[in-house]
């Protein structure tokens, strides 16, 4: 099964919260979000960005200019329809991060919360830190969360690469300069603990 399928099943067959990485909001992401955007008016992606609420928070906090990119048109669906009409004020991209052509230079902040993990072949992790560096304007902030050396083996029945701090910076390379990064222990709603890392990096 191709990756969109694998994905766009799962959105058709789970409720929002019925998955492993399901949080009613993503506390950690938005504090990060917080801390590298300059202020409501940053330009911020968030990618594989599934049906999670942090758009909602995003939008709650009065960010102007917001995108959610997810590989599942299901999803991206489902987000507009929970968002209602404030989901207009959203640009929502239905595409493979790997794969998807983003305008050059137009991000501030980005944001991936358990997408990176996947990218099991280093051709995708090379073509992911392609798209990240063409896509952000220099100076800009990356948030990148993955699971930690303790985290699980597979998620979704996909295997995962994981990352501490410094592995996962090294995929980036030293144009990124590593400001922050924590581990999270994630409960999930089947009441299992999963290890989480999050980096935030600069480009410089
Ligand atoms: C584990 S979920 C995390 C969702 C969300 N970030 C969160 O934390 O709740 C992984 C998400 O990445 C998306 N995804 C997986 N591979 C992708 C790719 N190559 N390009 C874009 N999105 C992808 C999936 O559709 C899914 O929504």
């Amino acid at each position: 099964m191709d990756t969109q399928t694998h994905w766009e099943k799962i959105y058709t067959e789970k409720a929002p919260n019925a998955v492993s990485w399901y949080r009613p909001h993503l506390e950690t992401s938005l504090a990060l979000i917080e801390k590298a955007a300059a202020g409501i008016s940053a330009s911020v992606i968030d990618v594989g960005g599934g049906e999670s609420t942090l758009v909602d928070d995003l939008l709650a906090h009065g960010y102007e200019s917001i995108t959610v990119l997810d590989i599942s048109q299901t999803a991206i669906d489902a987000n507009k329809k929970r968002l209602g009409k404030a989901s207009q004020r959203v640009h929502w991209l239905a595409a493979d991060i790997t794969k998807v052509e983003l305008e050059p230079s137009v991000y501030d902040v980005w944001h991936d919360r358990a997408v990176f993990h996947f990218l099991t072949s280093p051709a995708d992790r090379l073509a992911y830190v392609h798209q990240v560096t063409r896509a952000m304007k220099p100076g800009g902030n990356v948030i990148v969360s993955t699971f930690g050396p303790e985290g699980p083996t597979k998620c979704s029945g996909l295997e995962v690469v994981r990352y501490d701090a410094e592995s996962l910076h090294q995929e980036f390379g030293m144009r990124f300069r590593l400001l922050d990064s924590c581990k999270e222990l994630h409960h999930t709603p089947f009441g299992t603990v999963q290890q989480f890392l999050y980096c935030l990096c600069r480009i410089e």
